[in-house]
């Protein structure tokens, strides 16, 4: 065994113990009521920063949450890995089906940590932070330069770093930039991310009467606003699951025949893991496309909630003067988030019976991007990857968003690593979200592996 490795080794107990401390906090960013929680999670963040021996901590303030800034650049001559990663966590809710609590984190017979957080991204960022202590603590030194900079917003769209970024690109100036909060598909198939979906998130209101209404009285006259809005649902998006938004798939990006190829035949049968996973008997959606496909390079429009009315026990026989929808939009990289919002925002519109008026209002908004495999540092990646799991990475893409993973791709015009040890099965932003430890521990000796080679 290294050094290195027997530094891991002995220390197991301590790193889950500092991944514990921070997952008792419940950071939620989405929710108001969580905010002292979040600038708590930052703080951690510091103190870990601090800890690893890394220079200039910073908690630096926005105007939402703050930004967490380290940097280390004495390795004199080698590149600069920035390294980005979330402190803040997804809402917890529906919380009676936490089989532990989600801010009483607990490792199960199954040897995985249970919270929210666990996975993503607390679980995930704290595996690199492990790996740069490590690595200073048995060296003295760290094989390559780093800046670290986390946010706490990023499940709520990240705006605070995306001004951030913006503003000062050259605090940020880097040769690579490192993303450790994505998943591979098993445990024995490790992967590098090569895109990400962006995203639009919306609430539409149907507003009807001045007030709520007596069904009897005023039933067959009165405007109904959740059903204008299950008729705008199921307008925008209907049973063979194509998305009528006018204009929507003119800049959509043909995938090339060797994507079509992979994504048909389908060689590591993701298709069979997503139904497993789910725990349905067919796939929904597209059918005409393969379901790969649909995840990586179609838009998609899923309703997250419809709030409105009478939901108690028993019956109350009322219309609602108001009725909500959350619902969002996956982007591929070529649909600009703006210009699908304001589509999206006149179809909505459109597809309303007269009877409703409709607002629609910009949630949060994010870039898809696309990531070249061929880069050095994902070379390096893969090489780490191979190292540990035996296994040449396989090259994906992601359903998912991470907002700021496209504006560092402009601003910064470096490459990126999207290296993530998640599986589908951490159920991240569901009830116990939880994370392989072994994930956690070959997660350290994979990034210490890859700084190592980047720094050769
Ligand atoms: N870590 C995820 C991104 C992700 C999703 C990676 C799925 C791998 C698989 C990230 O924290 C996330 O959830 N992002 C949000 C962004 C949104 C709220 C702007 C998402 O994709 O919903
Ligand atoms: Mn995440
Ligand atoms: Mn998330």
């Amino acid at each position: 065994m290294t050094q290195l490795e027997t530094y891991i080794k002995d220390n197991e107990n301590y790193f889950v113990e500092d991944l514990k401390g921070w997952l008792r906090i419940p950071s939620i960013s989405t929710l108001p009521e969580y905010a002292n929680d979040v600038h708590r999670a930052a703080e951690y963040a510091a103190v870990q920063l601090r800890h690893i021996g890394l220079e200039h901590v910073e908690v630096i303030q926005t105007q939402g949450y703050p930004l967490v800034y380290a940097d280390w650049l004495r390795a004199s001559g080698k590149p600069i890995v920035l390294i980005y990663g979330h402190y803040d966590v997804q809402p917890v809710d529906p919380l009676e089906l936490w089989e532990t609590p989600p801010f009483e984190p607990t490792v199960r017979e199954d040897n995985h940590m249970y919270a929210r957080g666990a996975a993503d991204d607390k679980g995930q960022m704290m595996l690199v932070l492990k790996a740069l202590e490590a690595l200073m603590t048995v060296n003295g030194t760290l094989p390559v330069n780093v800046r670290v900079l986390s946010e706490g917003e990023e499940e709520a769209g990240g705006t605070s770093i995306a001004h951030y970024v913006k503003t000062y690109p050259q605090r940020l100036h880097c040769d690579a930039v490192f993303i450790c909060d994505t998943e591979m598909p098993s445990q024995d198939v490790p992967a590098l991310i090569c895109g990400l979906r962006g995203i639009i998130y919306t609430e539409v209101e149907v507003q009807g009467a001045k007030r709520d209404l007596h069904s009897g009285t005023y039933g067959g006259v009165a405007p109904n606003p959740l059903h204008a809005l299950a008729i705008i649902i199921s307008r925008l998006k209907n049973a063979d699951g194509h998305i009528h938004i006018p204009g929507l798939y003119d800049k959509l990006r043909e995938p090339s025949e060797a994507e079509k190829k992979l994504w048909r035949e389908d060689p590591l049968h993701m298709n069979e893991a997503l139904m497993q996973e789910m725990g349905v008997s067919q796939l929904s959606g597209e059918l005409e496309y393969p379901p790969l496909q649909r995840i990586y390079a179609r838009p998609t429009l899923e309703v997250h909630g419809i709030a409105g009315g009478f939901v108690g026990e028993g019956a109350k026989t009322v219309i609602p003067a108001v009725a909500r929808a959350k619902i969002s939009l996956r982007l591929p990289p070529n649909l600009k988030s703006d210009e699908v919002f304001t589509l999206f925002e006149r179809a909505a519109k459109e597809a309303a019976p007269p009877d409703a008026q409709v607002t629609v209002r910009n949630i949060h908004g994010g870039e898809g991007v696309l990531t070249s495999p061929d880069s050095a540092p994902m070379k390096a990646a893969a090489e780490a990857l191979k190292e540990t799991y035996g296994k040449q990475p396989v090259l994906l893409g992601c359903g998912g968003s991470i907002p700021i993973a496209a504006l560092f791709n402009e601003v910064l015009g470096v490459p990126i690593v999207m290296m993530g040890f998640g599986l589908a099965s951490d159920s991240p932003h569901a009830p116990n979200e939880n994370y392989s430890l072994d994930q956690f521990f070959k997660g350290i000796r994979t990034v210490a592996s890859f700084l190592q080679k980047m720094g050769v």
